[in-house]
């Protein structure tokens, strides 16, 4: 018997975002449009849209974030939700308060979403199967396994520069071992169809499997990012690193880091993405990051438009005129 999407309501519209696998071409394409219509709203003299109005979303950060818990912020600001971002070192957990607990008391309190970063694979989708039938549950980020709106807004950034996704040939270069970000961007890829999807690394960087996700195998990154459309360069995840994955970064920017005599490699329009944050002459140079191709300040601004889709979509009635503000 096939197991439940847990994501999907009943009319199969999105309840909860944990993870871009399993989920329809469809579905992502609606993301991508709906994000397309809150796009402009940044630009606007007032930024907000009532989509959200009387709803409570509480930010859980079990781990540290700018980007993300920045700009999930601002996205329930623009929507007109009340928006509670919880401080988990002050909060009553230190004093043993368990997870479970803590929901049910926020969920008391009126709250109808919690966007959640945990350090462990599978704690959003522990949340969603414990919250109140009314509640959704967006993953901020879990462990090595899965950062769906990050996964999005990569695709949306993808979507704007080049259009389409089946000619596509994409290069995701770096620590593909730890990093639920290519997960999720090797998922929404394959799913858009997209021609060719490599990932580039070490050996010790690559999971045994990743070939059965659907993804070319690259060694050296010469081969890796030969004619590639879109780079997609990932950060060294050394806080989940145990033991020697790597001789040195000085060594790892020589054999894998993307310089400018490197980009010449991959098509003349090649388009340099990075989820951020970065660590500059590590896996990427400084002049190449702050280069013509670089798109990666973008990725952070769509990342506004991509997260007030999600929780509209979740939440609220994205198909409501979105209305010009007084
Ligand atoms: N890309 C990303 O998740 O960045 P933060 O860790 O700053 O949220």
């Amino acid at each position: 018997m096939s197991r439940r999407n847990i994501q999907l309501d009943e009319q199969n519209k999105l309840r909860h975002f944990i993870t871009v696998e399993g989920l329809k071409r469809q579905m992502l394409v609606d993301i991508l449009d709906t994000a397309e219509n809150f796009l402009g709203l940044g630009a606007r003299k007032t930024k907000k849209v009532p989509l959200l109005r009387g709803k409570t979303v509480a930010n859980l950060f079990f781990e540290p974030s700018t980007r993300t818990r920045s700009t999930f912020e601002l996205a329930a600001q623009r929507l007109s939700a009340d928006i509670l971002s919880m401080d988990i070192k002050t909060s009553a957990t230190s004093k043993g308060e368990s997870l479970l607990d803590m929901l049910q008391n926020l969920e008391a309190m009126g709250v109808d979403m919690f966007v959640v970063r945990h350090g462990s694979s599978g704690a959003a989708r522990f949340i969603a199967e414990h919250v109140a039938p009314h509640v959704s549950v967006i993953n901020a980020g879990d462990g090595c396994h899965s950062h769906p709106t990050q996964g999005m807004l990569d695709m949306f950034t993808i979507r704007k520069e080049k259009g389409e996704f089946a000619p596509l040939t994409v290069a995701i270069v770096g620590d593909i071992l730890h990093s639920r970000v290519a997960r999720s961007q090797i998922h929404a890829l394959t799913t858009l169809g997209v021609t060719e999807v490599r990932v580039v690394a070490p050996r010790t960087l690559i999971p045994a499997d990743v070939a059965t996700l659907g993804v070319h195998v690259h060694h050296e990154m010469e081969s890796g990012i030969k004619n590639a459309d879109v780079i997609i360069m990932l950060r060294l995840q050394k806080e989940r690193m145990q033991g020697g994955f790597l001789p040195s970064e000085a060594e790892y920017f020589k054999r894998y880091g993307l310089s400018e005599a490197r980009l010449k490699l991959a098509k003349p329009d090649v388009t340099v993405m990075h989820p951020g944050p970065i660590n500059r002459g590590v896996e990427i140079a400084s002049n190449v990051a702050d280069g013509e191709h670089s798109v990666i300040l973008q990725q952070v601004t769509n990342g506004i438009a991509i997260r007030m889709a999600v929780m509209s979509m979740t939440l609220g009635r994205p198909e409501i005129e979105m209305g010009e503000p007084k």
